[in-house]
């Protein structure tokens, strides 16, 4: 687990843009090779064409198990192992108690829950056949700190908080030498949040509302969430499994 090596080889879903595509973005600068996994092709070919020849582009549906072990067995294929997994893929849709339909609220948990627990399952797998290696799941701050209009979006990353502290406990346990912790962001800068500025009636508006919020006065930038990753996933943080790392700027505090 060096934080530079041409050996290391970083497994993130959701990586096509968003969070995902400045962490891949953020392993490659380390030396590491990366595999970009996403649901969107076009998206997914494009980023790989962009960030170069030590980075693979294979679909995925974090959803489906077959689909999971087909990644995973194309990027061994391809790179020979796995060492990190980051579990970034996710979606975002409000909904309060009321007015959440059944559907919706079973969407959510299915990507953003099953994804998790999908993720580190055959992460583990993975990562076992290596000397070590670290998984990273991406949460939210709204699994720690709930909104009304929330209610889907924040019992699936209260979810991700759990698997997370469970599978980091069973590696422990078993003396797996792999690291499982969670990122928790506040407001990010991606095409998710934009899809928020999208929603509101007054977009200036609901942009500073956004940065009021967090009591550092601004929102995070992609990069803010890619460097906590990074952080976890090296050796620095080889004694820190199983936690939850708020990167909100204080708004959990
Ligand atoms: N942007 C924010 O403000 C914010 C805040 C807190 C947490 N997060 C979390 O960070 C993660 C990344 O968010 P983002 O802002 O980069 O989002 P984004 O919408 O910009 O990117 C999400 C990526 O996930 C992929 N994806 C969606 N469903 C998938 C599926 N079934 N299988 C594989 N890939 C799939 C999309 O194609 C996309 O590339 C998510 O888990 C999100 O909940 C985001």
């Amino acid at each position: 687990m060096a934080s530079s090596a041409s050996d290391q080889v970083a497994f993130i879903t959701g990586a096509a843009q968003g969070i995902g595509y400045a962490t891949a973005q953020r392993f490659l600068s380390a030396g590491y090779q990366v595999v970009i996994a996403d649901i969107n092709q076009d998206k997914g070919t494009t980023a790989q064409q962009v960030l170069g020849t030590d980075c693979l582009f294979v679909e995925l549906d974090v959803t489906s198990e077959s689909s999971w072990q087909t990644a995973i067995h194309k990027a061994i294929e391809a790179f020979g192992h796995i060492n990190v997994l980051v579990n970034c893929a996710g979606i975002s849709e409000p909904g309060s108690i009321e007015d959440c339909s059944l559907e919706l609220f079973k969407k959510v948990q299915d990507i953003n829950v099953d994804s998790v627990f999908l993720g580190c399952k055959y992460g583990i797998k993975a990562i076992k056949n290596t000397s070590g290696g670290s998984i990273v799941n991406i949460g939210s701050t709204l699994g720690i700190k709930p909104m009304s209009i929330h209610t889907p979006y924040g019992a699936s990353k209260a979810a991700v908080n759990n698997i997370t502290k469970t599978a980091a406990l069973h590696c422990a346990e078993n003396q797996y030498n792999i690291r499982v912790n969670a990122v928790h962001p506040g407001a990010v800068r991606t095409p998710m949040y934009d899809y928020y500025l999208d929603l509101a009636e007054d977009r200036q508006a609901a942009e500073e509302s956004f940065a009021q919020v967090h009591p550092m006065g601004r929102i995070a930038e992609p990069e803010d969430i890619a460097n906590a990753v990074f952080f976890l996933s090296s050796k620095e943080a080889g004694f820190i499994t199983g936690v939850a790392l708020p990167v909100d700027g204080g708004f959990t505090a």
